[in-house]
């Protein structure tokens, strides 16, 4: 199997430190990739993220990012696969994570950057934990849908049973499919 380079953005908005369910599902799944692979992991809470403007219809482009979204930006270039760590919040994503992704549309629109096709053909997943498998599914199809949107290959969600911290780790067979999620990759 090929080593990657795979940026995990943790969405969770628990204080430092604390591991939560779907960063430790994460970190099992990470822990099969294979060999020589070089993962990143950025935690988004906390980051000082602008709020997005949306410039679209009036000066339709946006400067190179600064800061935090810079470093956002970089990391999310430099990989060779994203993975979003994100729990579900009210049947969606979390607000980091969220924001995170309207910089995308900022980004798509930086000249000389080509986001969007550098972006494509990159392979982006999830890894996700909420109270409900059946009511996370929006949340998943969202993200799926963006992947198709930025022609990036869709990796498939992983799902555990969430709840307050190690919850996860009493859901035998979402560490098991952790186990695979991401070590069988073409
Ligand atoms: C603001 C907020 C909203 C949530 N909304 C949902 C929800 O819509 N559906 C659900 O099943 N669980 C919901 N949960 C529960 C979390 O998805 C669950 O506790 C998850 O495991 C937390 O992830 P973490 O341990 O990685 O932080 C919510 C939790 C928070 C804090």
């Amino acid at each position: 199997m090929t080593p990657t380079q795979p940026l995990f953005l943790v969405a969770s908005t628990r204080e430092p430190g604390v591991v939560g369910n779907t960063e430790a599902l994460a970190r099992r799944a990470a822990a099969a990739l294979p060999a020589g692979s070089t993962p990143t992991w950025l935690h988004l809470h906390g980051l000082a993220l602008p709020p997005f403007e949306d410039h679209r219809h009036d000066r339709g482009t946006y400067p190179m990012p600064d800061g935090d979204a810079r470093r956002l930006l970089d990391a999310t270039l430099a990989a060779s696969e994203l993975v979003f760590v994100s729990p579900v919040y009210w049947y969606s994503l979390p607000a980091p994570i969220k924001l995170y992704l309207d910089h995308w549309s900022a980004w798509l629109r930086v000249p000389g950057l080509d986001f969007k096709a550098r972006m494509a053909g990159r392979r982006l997943s999830l890894v996700t934990t909420s109270g409900n498998r059946e009511k996370a599914q929006p949340m998943i199809d969202s993200v799926r849908l963006c992947a198709d949107f930025m022609g990036m290959p869709w990796g498939g969600a992983l799902w555990g049973q969430g709840g307050a911290p190690g919850a996860v780790a009493g859901d035998a067979r979402a560490l098991a499919e952790a186990d695979t999620f991401l070590a069988q990759r073409p």
